[in-house]
């Protein structure tokens, strides 16, 4: 592969429904920077703001081995520089060194990202001695009380704790990951403070988005705006005070947003992800889209990245409607989220609602007020063979 391809897109008059044979264009395409790998949808955390789909794959069902292997090799073959071993919860994959020796051994970075309860630090040393290159810790909050509360899970907390604190003795970079909503909204400034007390490198504070299991428990984890308020100006603060020391992101709701976040950074742009059983997607939500992708049974992977009908239905610019066609934030935030657009509006190449230049954001601001004055619902909790 030369690292560049041009391939065709679809007309812009199509719709994700609507399969017509195609207007040729020509885009670039560069190769992927990054690869998530969901090893599994298995996880002993049931936290109710999973981006996992409503339905999780069972064990058996799950890629094997040699096949996550082979892949791991086409990817380094592709040019991809990281990859993410992610879930569910990736170290139940019991072949999960192996996956890190061979991708340390073509010279991709790795991450772990887990949710650390079943970690244990004979294993995680291990990992590290195969090549595991950095760690991504979540953490459900910094109440014991409301940390077993979100993943159904007891004593998370200090189990995380331990494995936060084993990562930096391996010499790991750290990253602490936490989803904020409305039961953990105002663990800001506690969090920052026990991010640097672990040697942290990295703090997401991720507003919840609400897809897959999110989107079922909307009502139960929709913050109130004026706390969301607060913490932002919080958070940048904190960012510009701790520069250097600790890199905090920042990712807030789409929900009381003026402009949307450039989801994926572009479609089928930079990354790709993988689910457990081999389909390979633009984003991880992609799947809600109805749309068919080719999974790495069928096919390469370079071919799929590069040539997949998928992959090249948002690619470019040429598949947009008004407003964003003629916006010259387009360059910016592409449109938004597909996966949004369609959850929405049930069109997927639609300006994300997200957007306050799109006709339908009203829905968004229908929905915030709807969720946030009620008392919140009871979680439902994730649970493979439910849905
Ligand atoms: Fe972005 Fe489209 Fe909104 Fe412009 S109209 S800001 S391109 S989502
Ligand atoms: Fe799919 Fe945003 S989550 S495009």
């Amino acid at each position: 592969m030369d690292g560049h391809s041009l391939v065709e897109t679809l007309d812009p008059a199509e719709t994700t429904q609507e399969r017509t044979p195609r207007a040729a264009r020509q885009v670039q395409v560069d190769p992927p920077l990054g690869m998530l790998a969901e090893l599994t949808h298995r996880c002993p955390l049931q936290c109710p703001y999973c981006s996992n789909p409503l339905k999780l794959l069972k064990a058996a069902d799950e890629l094997d081995t040699e096949t996550w292997l082979s892949v791991f090799s086409q990817a380094a073959d592709l040019g991809i520089l990281q990859v993410h071993l992610s879930g569910g919860e990736p170290t139940l994959r019991q072949d999960l060194e192996q996956f890190v020796e061979r991708l340390a051994s073509r010279g991709v970075y790795t991450n772990l990202i887990t949710a650390g309860v079943n970690l244990t630090q004979e294993r995680l040393r291990n990992l590290v001695s195969r090549g595991l290159d950095h760690l991504q810790l979540s953490l459900q909050a910094i109440d014991p009380v409301i940390s077993d509360k979100i993943g159904n899970y007891k004593n998370s907390l200090a189990k995380k704790l331990d494995v936060a604190r084993w990562v930096r003795e391996a010499g790991l970079p750290l990253t602490i990951n936490a989803p904020t909503h409305r039961h953990n909204i105002g663990q800001a400034p506690a969090l920052i403070e026990l991010a640097l007390e672990l040697g942290a490198d990295r703090l997401e504070i991720a507003h919840v988005q609400y897809y897959g299991w999110a989107a079922n428990n909307k009502a139960a984890l929709m913050p109130d705006y004026e706390r969301v308020l607060v913490e932002a100006a919080f958070v940048a603060e904190a960012k510009t005070r701790l520069k250097g020391i600790l890199n905090i992101d920042y990712v807030t709701p789409d929900h009381y947003a003026q402009f949307p976040k450039p989801c994926m950074g572009g479609w089928a742009k930079d990354v790709l992800n993988i689910t457990p059983e081999g389909k390979v997607l633009p984003c991880h939500a992609a799947e809600s889209l109805g749309m068919r992708f080719d999974t790495v049974k069928d096919r390469p992977l370079a071919g799929i990245w590069y040539e997949g009908e998928a992959f090249n239905r948002f690619r470019g610019f040429d598949w947009m409607k008004e407003p964003c066609r003629s916006c010259p934030r387009k360059e910016i935030d592409f449109g938004g989220c597909r996966c949004q657009a369609f959850a929405l509006t049930g069109d997927a190449a639609a300006t994300d609602p997200a957007c306050s230049l799109s006709p339908n954001h009203h829905l968004m601001e229908e929905i915030t007020g709807s969720y946030t004055s009620a008392e919140p619902p009871p979680f439902v909790y994730r649970r493979i063979g439910r849905a």
